[in-house]
């Protein structure tokens, strides 16, 4: 991989994905390529962000229909490592990131973004990107990665790109396909909960306790929701607010349909 990108010169925008992609992964591919010469895919499954009792092994993949997707989408090349490439036995090296992994996520999945900083690591060293391409959708992630990149001091600049919903407001995610229909229909409850928790944001409910009451209460009216986590915390260290929020707050949720567990958020302010 690294060889094919020197030999290839110029700026190269890269997009880290687990596969099983869908329109939200074609919007970074697309910012990629406004702004870079060459666009690089990767497609890992990484076996280390999982955790014992996750869905590793049944996570989806459709290789054939993803590398489709990424011609058609215009990408000049698709990075696919098997697991034995990025781990060989003896392995024993990994980045862990701080306090900003501890909350939300991390402490829902522990060790999850110590696979995930280890993983985005070596395929950077893999890729040499220029600017790498991340989604609001997964917010602590991006916020785990822009702190990674500036304490390491890693030459790539990291964009952030919006979420993408499907008509009906729910976040696109690979893992929607686990939903039963009943619980698809129900799932939009929670776009159109925090949708509402920022228009009365802006209309002056600014106490995180309030917010996080609301989006409670609004996401409980579905009888198949189970409400993992609502969090109201400050934008940049995702440290819970319990005041008025004053500065940008990062609104977000975990909710369970199921076994499957639904990421959302919005930002304040
Ligand atoms: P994956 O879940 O496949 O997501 C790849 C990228 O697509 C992430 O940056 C994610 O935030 C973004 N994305 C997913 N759904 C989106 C949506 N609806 N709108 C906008 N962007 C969206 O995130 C991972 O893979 C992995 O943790 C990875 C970074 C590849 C490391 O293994």
């Amino acid at each position: 991989m690294r060889a094919w990108r020197r030999a290839r010169g110029g700026s190269v925008g890269f997009v880290p994905t687990m596969g099983y992609l869908h329109a939200g992964h074609i919007s970074l591919v697309e910012a990629a390529r406004q702004q870079n010469e060459t666009t690089v895919v990767s497609i890992f499954v990484n076996p280390t962000q999982f955790g014992p009792n996750e869905d590793f092994t049944r996570y989806p993949r459709d290789e054939v229909r993803d590398l489709a997707l990424l011609k058609e989408a215009g990408v000049d090349a698709v990075y696919l490592p098997a697991v034995g490439d990025m781990y060989p036995e003896g392995h024993q090296t990994s980045v862990v990131v701080g306090a900003i992994t501890q909350r939300l996520e991390g402490a829902a999945r522990p060790g999850h973004f110590d696979g995930v900083a280890t993983v985005v690591t070596k395929l950077f060293n893999a890729v040499e990107a220029d600017r790498a391409y991340f989604g609001r959708k997964d917010a602590q992630q991006l916020r785990v990665i822009q702190r990674m990149v500036c304490d390491l001091d890693m030459a790539v600049e990291i964009v952030p790109c919006d979420i993408v919903r499907e008509s009906d407001g729910l976040a696109m995610s690979s893992r929607n396909v686990y939903l039963t229909p009943e619980q698809r229909a129900a799932a939009p409850v929670i776009s159109r909960t925090l949708f509402e928790a920022r228009d009365r944001f802006v209309a002056g409910l600014v106490d995180a306790e309030a917010l996080r009451t609301f989006v409670r209460s609004g996401i409980s009216t579905s009888p198949l929701a189970e409400i993992e986590y609502v969090s109201v915390a400050d934008n940049d260290s995702l440290e819970e607010l319990d005041h008025p929020v004053t500065g940008r707050a990062l609104l977000s949720v975990v909710v369970r349909f199921g076994r499957t567990r639904l990421l959302d958020n919005v930002e304040l302010g």
